[in-house]
């Protein structure tokens, strides 16, 4: 009986204490438990308060960003509008150009630059009768441009560079393709050039020699053109009917040296024009940066009198003579608009208020020749390989 009753206190005390023992472990894992709890609430606590900070801070850089692209298209915007401004300030300042131009420079005759005796001779002799303060008046015709009323593009023919006229007295028309060539080709009329497929159905002629650069005229049925040979110009004159050199004369210039006459058309060292005025020539001296002009007798070839026009060369492309002056035309390298921005007159006639500054219709060409025709009054221009025609509006010089 001891044995098991003992056994049974032990056991019941084992069990007891086992008791307590749980209990414990119990009351110890359930403090553990509310302390996990505890920071698996702060963790909570944190880890919300983390994600709305994320949030936050996701919706303030969404904020940003979108302010940012808000910034760049106004900016965008802001460029695009000052391009359409810049565009259409141009634009106004082409209209103004056009309505109200910038007076062009216009210079005068230094009265007798270089006249040698022979001239004085000629002019009070034959050509008396002109005085006007002691000096003669060179050209008898008083009208000048107003503005290029019409344009008319005929043929596109030959290469980029070259030149046609037509002979003043007739109604024949030349081509001089090319800034150099000896075969020019004659149409009968300007029409027979317009409906011909090129050149095969022209007269061609053989020049004894060949054309250099593209200031070559034609007037009265006489080619007048320039020739290098060796350092020498030679300004020869052509009979274009019988096919015989009528008379030559060596050019007045430093030829060891030829400068071209128009900064923008390097292949032209001398400009012909030639009409019922006489023949006038445009070339450019060592001595000077503008052109200088020759008026010649069309006859003799004689040098009759010469001036510097005060006309730059820079940036000229071409030029032409209407009734003793000289109208400039200027461009720019990349071929833009051209435009008259010098005038000379041999006569001193035309004022500074006069002098109308011509824009060329817009074509980003560039005028390789312009020939005027005073019969017509219009101007025959060859503008990379297109044959065109100007119509000029004249009115009368304000006589002094
Ligand atoms: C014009 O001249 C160019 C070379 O300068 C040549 O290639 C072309 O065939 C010529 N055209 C005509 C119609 O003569
Ligand atoms: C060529 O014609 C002109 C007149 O047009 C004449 O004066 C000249 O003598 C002629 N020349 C020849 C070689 O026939």
């Amino acid at each position: 009986m001891g044995v098991p009753f003992l056994l049974s206190i032990a056991m019941v005390l084992t069990l007891t204490s086992g008791q307590y023992y749980y209990q414990g472990l119990m009351d110890y894992l359930e403090n553990r438990f509310l302390a996990i709890e505890d920071r698996m609430l702060i963790w909570h606590e944190q880890s919300n308060r983390y994600s709305t900070e994320l949030r936050d801070f996701k919706k303030r850089t969404a904020q940003f960003i979108g302010g940012l692209n808000e910034d760049h298209s106004n900016l965008r915007q802001d460029l695009e509008g000052a391009g359409v401004r810049v565009d259409r300030v141009e634009r106004e300042l082409d209209y103004i150009e056009t309505q109200n131009p910038a007076r062009p420079c216009v210079t005068h005759a230094d009265r007798m630059v270089d006249v040698d005796q022979e001239v004085k001779m000629v002019n009070d002799g034959t050509k008396g009768g002109e005085e006007d303060d002691g000096f003669s008046r060179v050209s008898d015709c008083v009208d000048i441009i107003s503005s290029i009323r019409a344009m008319k593009i005929l043929k596109r023919t030959g290469s980029p560079k070259g030149m046609w006229t037509k002979d003043a007295r007739s109604s024949k028309v030349y081509v001089f393709n090319g800034t150099t060539g000896d075969t020019l080709y004659q149409f009968s009329s300007v029409l027979d050039l317009s409906a011909s497929s090129g050149v095969a159905h022209s007269r061609p002629i053989r020049l004894p020699s060949p054309w250099s650069g593209t200031g070559g005229a034609v007037f009265n049925g006489h080619a007048y053109y320039v020739t290098a040979e060796g350092d020498e110009l030679r300004l020869l004159k052509y009979d274009l009917e019988n096919s015989t050199v009528t008379d030559s004369a060596v050019f007045p210039v430093e030829a060891a040296d030829p400068r071209p006459v128009y900064g923008l058309s390097p292949e032209t060292a001398v400009d012909l024009a030639a009409d019922d005025q006489g023949l006038w020539a445009l070339y450019a001296t060592r001595e000077s940066g503008s052109i200088s002009l020759a008026k010649m007798d069309p006859d003799a070839l004689d040098t009759e009198q010469t001036w510097d026009t005060g006309c730059p060369r820079e940036n000229a492309e071409a030029a032409f003579v209407v009734c003793g002056a000289v109208y400039v035309v200027y461009n720019t390298r990349a071929a833009g608009r051209s435009r008259v921005q010098c005038v000379f007159d041999v006569n001193d006639l035309v004022t500074i208020e006069e002098a109308p500054l011509l824009y060329f219709p817009r074509r980003f060409g560039a005028h390789s020749s312009l020939k005027y025709n005073p019969r017509e009054k219009q101007i025959y221009a060859w503008d990379d390989g297109y044959q065109i025609l100007y119509k000029l509006s004249m009115k009368r010089k304000l006589l002094v």
